[in-house]
């Protein structure tokens, strides 16, 4: 029987069954395209294609939703082959189409909500994006939206359509750019704006340049390759002083949101461009930005699923593909709101740094020389600020430093351009969650270690329009403007 067909038949069965326990970790930014509708299959790319199946799709055999059941999948279909970098032409016709998708806001307060929506979860009729104490954003599945009303009004269950077809949303998001914009980019020597989320060639060549173009304080490392074999890049801004505190930035450990690798490139922008011309706070910090952790993934998200989360490696004998880096770090490694099973969106690797990616950011982290006060990590999306720990309901021993810097850099950026940043501990605002990099900084003896969701709070979702970009970083920058104030006052203390 196609997988898909299953999924279905397996939905009569739910409909009849009763309750389950419920210890469903509310998963922020969750769940990616999987057994969603497609145009065509997903290419996989691979080298030998005499073993893999090009109409098989990866990304639609999860028929149980892992984070409600920790059992491992037993789907073995074909054994992904090492892959190669596709071209962009053939990709084009293979994109995961989301026509008819809807995004719903349902509000938890009642009590068999969270109940309905893992039921609904695990049959694959929806998937999760965001969620907090009091609501959660679910897709609904085109072919479903009459199944899951019926049910909702049955159950009592209010929701709010957000978006009416996601697929709009998407076709609409990304524009190109107008001819002034591509006559400036050509004359800048880089093809970075903030006016269209970029490719990753963009992305490094504007880092290259800024290399090349600010010898005395930018410098470019690769520390690392991706599964696939691409550049893990990161930039350094520093004056060298020897009284520098340390800052590291990353950004797009998870693949489809946007907004953060555009948005940490923005700050590379600000402070590279403006070095002279900034204040003593900034000058006084060696920066340290790595703005596509993930970069297979992000590449992925332009070519084939917009709403891909994990990285790209495969896992022998598995046909479903990609670990949650944000679930593969290595303290706590393996615990609540993470997955065994490798279709799942939090599959959390088969053990801790087994993905390059991770390895490769922590690597860094603790063999270089500069001693890092402070680790943030830009995530989309829900607008919090959250600090350790992740992997259970507690804080750290100094988690009131963190909640009032936190609580000060959301405030800078709520004057700054008005968006409202909930602070707090991660597992306290939305749920436990084990693996995170958050976590691991914290546990390296990075002082002030952060994760930052950034616009909006799901009227978009992770399809934030282009014209938000500009707003949206120039906030956060107000942001971390207060945190390296915050920084060069401790100095002195
Ligand atoms: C939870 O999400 C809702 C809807 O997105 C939002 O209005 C609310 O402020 C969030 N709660 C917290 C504590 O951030
Ligand atoms: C909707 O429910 C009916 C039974 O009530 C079932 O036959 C049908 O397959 C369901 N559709 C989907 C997409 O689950
Ligand atoms: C790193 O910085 C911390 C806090 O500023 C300090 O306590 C520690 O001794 C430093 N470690 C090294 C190796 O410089
Ligand atoms: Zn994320």
């Amino acid at each position: 029987m196609p997988v898909a067909m299953k999924v279905w038949v397996s939905t009569l069965v739910f409909l009849v069954v009763g309750s389950e326990a419920l210890t469903v970790p509310l998963i922020n930014d969750l769940e990616p395209g999987k057994g969603w509708p497609q145009r065509n299959s997903v290419k996989q790319p691979n080298t030998h294609s005499e073993e893999v199946d090009p109409f098989v799709s990866t990304t639609e055999f999860t028929t149980e939703d892992p984070s409600f059941n920790n059992e491992e999948a037993t789907v073995t279909n074909n054994v992904a082959a090492p892959p190669k970098i596709i071209a962009r032409a053939e990709e084009i016709e293979s994109k995961v189409d989301y026509s008819g998708t809807q995004l719903w806001k349902v509000p938890t307060d009642k009590n068999n909500a969270r109940v309905v929506i893992g039921r609904l979860r695990r049959r694959n009729l929806i998937s999760t994006w965001s969620g907090n104490q009091t609501y959660i954003d679910i897709l609904v599945k085109p072919n479903a939206i009459e199944n899951v009303t019926r049910i909702f009004k049955r159950e009592s269950i209010d929701f709010n359509i957000v978006i009416e077809d996601l697929q709009k949303r998407i076709n609409e998001e990304n524009p190109p750019l107008d001819e002034n914009e591509v006559e400036l980019q050509d004359r800048r020597g880089h093809r970075m704006t903030w006016k269209q989320y970029h490719r990753l060639e963009d992305i490094h060549g504007f880092l290259d340049y800024l290399a090349k173009t600010y010898p005395a304080i930018v410098s470019v490392k690769t520390i690392g390759k991706s599964y696939e074999g691409r550049d893990i890049k990161i930039l350094r801004i520093s004056d060298g002083k020897a009284t520098n505190k340390a800052v590291f930035i990353d950004g797009g450990i998870h693949a489809r949101e946007w907004i953060s690798p555009a948005t940490v490139t923005f700050f590379i922008n600000q402070i590279a461009e403006n070095f002279d011309e900034e204040s003593d706070d900034v000058k006084n910090i060696d920066w340290y930005f790595l703005p596509v952790v993930n970069p297979d993934g992000y590449e992925f998200t332009h070519t084939s699923d917009r709403l891909w989360r994990k990285n790209r490696k495969p896992l022998l004998g598995r046909q479903c593909i990609g670990t949650d880096l944000n679930r593969n770090f290595g303290y706590r490694w393996g615990g609540r709101g993470s997955s065994s099973n490798p279709c799942s969106d939090i599959y959390r690797g088969s053990r801790m740094f087994s993905e390059p990616e991770s390895k490769a950011v922590a690597d860094f982290i603790k063999t270089t020389s500069a001693n890092f006060t402070a680790y943030i990590t830009y995530h989309s999306y829900g607008q919090y600020l959250l600090y350790p720990w992740g992997y259970e309901n507690a804080v750290p021993p100094d988690y009131i430093d963190l909640d009032e810097v936190g609580k000060s850099m959301a405030e800078a950026i709520r004057s700054a351009g008005g968006s409202q940043y909930t602070v707090g501990a991660s597992s306290k605002v939305l749920y436990p969650a084990a693996g995170g990099s958050d976590d691991w900084a914290k546990s390296q003896g990075i002082k002030y270690s952060f994760t930052i969701e950034l616009s909006d709070t799901g009227h978009y979702g992770f399809i934030l329009p282009t014209s938000f970009i500009e707003s949206v970083a120039k906030e956060s920058f107000a942001g971390l403007r207060v945190l390296s104030r915050q920084l060069n006052k401790n100095l002195i203390n």
